[in-house]
């Protein structure tokens, strides 16, 4: 790898010499797109000028991309996000973004005390969450996707058990967000980078096209 400069184009670099599996990648990218929608909104909460509002919404979409980038060769809890924090400490990469990483892991012992860390821990879950959602939708489509219809799977125990429920519901709250207004607004996020994520409506397209989360019928 050459200079570092820290950027979305660096962290897509480093996830995907790490990553194989498409729906991780896939992850990555939803997170990322709920994390700079995120991003945007703090920025202008903040009142900070153009340049700094890219520049907070690429610290968040970086965030998004890399919290997972050490999870398919170490997954397990004594290695995922501890060996990532280290490579992503000796390239350099800045402490905010990796010390929000570490809090996205409730297990490593790591506080969410900036609105970054909330934020990653709120859209984490969720954005696996509304995928999943999503492709079981005949459509597969995100645009299919509501408040209501994420209300009512997050009661159903047998859907898309890998998610935390209780985590999704603990974020909104940490970012001091409504549920409905932060499901609401990731839905959206999601929406508007639907392409990158297969889920604009590929009903049409091969199979192979698309390596679904959870899928409960065919
Ligand atoms: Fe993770
Ligand atoms: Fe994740």
């Amino acid at each position: 790898m050459g200079a570092i400069n820290y950027t979305r184009g660096d962290a897509w670099a480093l996830l995907i010499e790490y990553t194989q599996s498409t729906s991780l990648l896939k992850h990555a990218l939803a997170v990322e797109a709920c994390m700079g929608a995120h991003g945007e909104q703090q920025a202008s909460v903040l009142g900070l000028s153009a340049d700094q509002q890219t520049s907070l919404s690429e610290t968040y979409r970086i965030t998004g991309l890399l919290h997972d980038f050490d999870y398919e060769k170490y997954p397990s809890a004594e290695q995922h996000p501890f060996v990532g924090n280290k490579i992503l400490a000796q390239q350099g990469w800045p402490e905010e973004i990796r010390e929000a990483i570490m809090g996205h892991a409730q297990y490593s012992g790591v506080a969410r005390t900036s609105h970054l860390a909330k934020a990653l821990f709120a859209c984490d879950e969720l954005a696996g969450f509304l995928t999943a959602v999503a492709l079981v939708k005949p459509t597969k489509s995100i645009f299919d996707v509501n408040v209501a219809s994420v209300r009512k799977k997050m009661k159903d125990k047998g859907f898309a058990r890998g998610v935390q429920r209780e985590d999704i519901v603990a974020g909104a709250h940490e970012l001091g967000l409504e549920l409905d207004v932060h499901i609401d607004f990731c839905i959206a996020a999601m929406r508007s980078h639907a392409h990158a994520l297969g889920l604009h409506g590929s009903a049409a397209l091969p199979p192979s096209d698309v390596t679904p989360i959870s899928r409960s019928t065919g």
